[in-house]
């Protein structure tokens, strides 16, 4: 079931008293957000460095707060950002909530005085590379070596033919 309306009407607002703590002091650009993962709300902002590359997300940093609390599933998604325009999550931040939020999840992003945008998980990320991806790849080659021998074994069959397998 998705999340009632309150809830991510709170949400949003978390998302947006934790944006007036961003340290941006470098873009200018201030972002909050706020994920909802067991029933409690984790939010943050973005936080800037002087190294650049290595300022992290207002998203990112509210996942990993959620996942330092021992949760591995979010629920929904707000972000408070941009001013002209309502500022949606970035790329990577889209693949981060894909990690741990299933398609369905309502993200919504606004300006800190504008309407919501409602999106989801997936809209944001469709065809999303996960988890199940390496659990897909990680049984295809369980499968491959049980059919096939292993290369040491294909060596020691083919020493005990007499031939050579490799020019070494
Ligand atoms: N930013 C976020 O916090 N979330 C996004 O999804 C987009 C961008 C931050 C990163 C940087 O501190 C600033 O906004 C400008 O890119």
């Amino acid at each position: 079931m998705p999340p009632a309306k309150p809830v991510l009407a709170r949400l949003l607002r978390a998302a947006a008293d934790v944006r007036r703590n961003a340290y941006a002091p470098y873009s200018g650009f201030q972002v909050g957000a706020a994920v909802l993962a067991g029933g409690r709300i984790y939010a943050a902002c973005n936080v800037e460095n002087s190294s650049f590359p290595l300022g992290v997300c207002a998203e990112r940093n509210a996942v990993a707060m959620a996942v330092a609390a021992g949760e591995k599933r979010v629920d929904a998604v707000a972000v408070v950002g941009g001013d002209a325009r309502p500022a949606a999550p970035c790329g990577g931040c889209r693949q981060v909530l894909a990690e741990f939020a299933p398609a369905e999840a309502p993200v919504i992003y606004a300006t800190p005085t504008g309407v919501p945008v409602a999106a989801t998980v997936g809209a944001l990320l469709p065809s999303a590379f996960g988890p199940a991806d390496l659990k897909a790849a990680e049984r295809g080659s369980r499968r491959r070596s049980s059919a096939a021998p292993s290369p040491g074994k294909r060596r020691s069959a083919a020493r005990a033919r007499g031939s050579r397998t490799t020019g070494r």
